[in-house]
């Protein structure tokens, strides 16, 4: 959600780098999620909710980059995984994170233990860390250096050959 933020940056690139006949789609509605609360999922879900679990649904694949704060992965990601725990669209989908601070070191495996929980299926080599912490790159300038953009071209090629 950060405006310059590196996981965005790195997000952006993997989209320019992406084949023609891939779409990514970026989830840009992080912060209009309610607090996660199971008691409003027995009713009508909140609008923002639907939204999401609707995209997830119509996604063959998800990619996730995420800042390690105080060595946990972003809250605001984790509330996002909450609202999905329930939701049928996520399990089995093939999931790929990226990692742009070389000095992560919790985040990542919190989220792969998050991920298997919620039966979703990381693609193990598509985890890939990009060492962007103290360059402030654009997308345009990860998707021009090859030290990038060769890791983000093989996480769109796995993930397309683990949808089949
Ligand atoms: C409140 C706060 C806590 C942070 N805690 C950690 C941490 O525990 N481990 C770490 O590697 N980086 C930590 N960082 C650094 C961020 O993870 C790093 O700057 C990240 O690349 C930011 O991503 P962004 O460029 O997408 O905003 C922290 C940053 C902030 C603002």
């Amino acid at each position: 959600m950060r405006a310059g933020s590196s996981n965005t940056a790195a997000l952006e690139a993997l989209s320019l780098l992406a084949p023609i006949d891939v779409t990514v789609r970026r989830y840009t509605e992080l912060d209009t999620l309610p607090a996660f609360n199971p008691d409003l999922e027995r009713g009508a879900l909140p609008e923002p909710v639907t939204r999401l679990r609707s995209l997830i649904g119509r996604a063959d694949a998800i990619v996730i980059s995420s800042p390690e704060y105080a060595r946990g992965m972003a809250g605001a990601l984790k509330n996002m995984l909450d609202w999905l725990v329930g939701a049928l669209e996520f399990p089995d989908k093939p999931v790929a994170l990226i990692t742009t601070s070389q000095r992560a070191e919790y985040a990542p495996g919190q989220l792969k233990l998050v991920l298997t929980t919620m039966s979703a299926r990381v693609v193990e080599e598509a985890c890939i860390t990009l060492p962007l912490l103290g360059k402030t790159l654009s997308a345009a300038e990860i998707a021009g250096d090859d030290e990038f953009a060769a890791p983000l071209r093989t996480v769109v090629a796995l993930l397309v050959s683990a949808v089949g």
